[in-house]
């Protein structure tokens, strides 16, 4: 079975290939001396919009290794950016963005119209890919969701806890919601554009969900990835990532989505035997270990996978983004543990 079609199967709870497919983890191409090599030459902004090389970026990793899907070079921040919000990163590291979002004046200035003509780069990106990856992998879309998206928009990039927005959300539930609705509103173009140039899946990363307290937790942030569920095609799978706990993992499927991203503090096995069969899971060995050395890492990954075996919705993964001290060697076990699992 080719990369696209276990990936496809996997996704719909009917995998059968005796393995599951497994992708390149977010933030992936820093680990890599070739994709470094590129960032000498152009910026991180320049290589997210120009279709060529963000493209390059996203099949860096399959020329190394034998991966069954690749995810596409972007960032969540192309939303902001195409709302109104120019982006880029701190030298020392962290986003920073021009403008921070601070009133009702600032949220009526965005702009969530014709957002897939401001973001027509990244249609184009994906149709090079497509093309590029035919039948034999898979190429996974994705967005930040409207909660994590609200908080770096808030605050004008990465701050700790993100207490601007923790604020804001608690003492003017109203305008909070108006940002979250605009967001959402950006986001539904922008997943429709992703869809219709041939992504296989998309997820949606809550990456910040853990700061919303529980009596929150659906108003402000899961009403909102509702909504892009079923606002989105039929025929697209949505998988959600969030760093939570596994009672939190019951309430994220109850959106609708096909899978679930599991942070590796979660055990995958336990949130199986709890949570529906027909909901994939994805994950979730800690990216730490892809700093330790090969033998670590082959052993950890049969571990996981013995845990998981002849689950036909399981997606091998990390629990989290690959580090930019991930080594070359460590990626290449994981990723040669798991296609050859079962076969010796
Ligand atoms: O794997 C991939 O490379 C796919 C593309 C991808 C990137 N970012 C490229 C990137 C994806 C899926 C993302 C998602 C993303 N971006 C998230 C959600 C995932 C998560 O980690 O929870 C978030 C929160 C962002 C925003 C963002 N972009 C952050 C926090 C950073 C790190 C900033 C820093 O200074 O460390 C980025 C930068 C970024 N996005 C890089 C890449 C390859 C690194 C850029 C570089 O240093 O070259």
């Amino acid at each position: 079975m080719k990369g696209r079609a276990i990936l496809k199967a996997a996704l719909k709870g009917e995998n059968n290939a005796g393995r599951p497919p497994i992708w390149v983890m977010r933030q992936a191409g820093r680990y890599l001396p070739e994709y470094r090599s590129l960032k000498e030459k152009y910026s991180f902004v320049e290589m997210v919009r120009t279709p060529d090389l963000a493209s390059e970026v996203t099949l860096q990793p399959l020329r190394r290794f034998s991966l069954d899907a690749a995810i596409m070079f972007s960032d969540i921040l192309v939303i902001p950016e195409a709302m109104g919000q120019e982006y880029t990163f701190r030298p020392a590291g962290g986003i920073e963005m021009k403008q921070k979002i601070r009133s009702e004046a600032c949220i009526n200035a965005l702009n969530s119209d014709d957002i897939a003509e401001r973001l027509s780069y990244v249609g184009e990106t994906l149709k090079i890919l497509r093309k590029e990856l035919g039948e034999d992998y898979g190429l996974l879309g994705f967005c930040g969701s409207p909660w994590t998206l609200a908080c770096y928009m808030i605050e004008g990039g990465s701050a700790h806890g993100f207490p601007t927005t923790m604020e804001w959300a608690q003492k003017s539930p109203k305008s909070f919601s108006a940002l979250l609705e605009k967001i959402t509103d950006a986001l539904e173009q922008y997943i429709l554009l992703q869809a219709e140039c041939g992504i296989d899946a998309l997820q949606i990363f809550d990456s910040w969900q853990a700061l919303c307290p529980d009596q929150n937790l659906w108003n402000w942030s899961l009403k909102w990835i509702d909504r892009l569920v079923k606002s989105s095609p039929d025929t697209l799978p949505i998988i959600v990532y969030a760093n939570s706990s596994l009672a939190r993992l019951k309430i994220i499927s109850q959106t609708g989505c096909n899978a679930i991203g599991v942070h590796h503090h979660v055990d995958l096995k336990e949130a199986r035997r709890e949570l529906p069969g027909n909901l994939t899971l994805q994950g979730n060995l800690a990216p730490e270990i892809m700093e330790t050395d090969a033998i670590s890492v082959k052993n950890e990954t049969e571990t996981l996978l013995t845990d998981m075996k002849d689950d036909p919705a399981h997606i091998m993964n990390l629990g989290h983004g690959i580090r930019p001290n991930a080594k070359i060697e460590c990626m290449q076990a994981l990723v040669d543990s798991t296609i050859n699992f079962g076969s010796s």
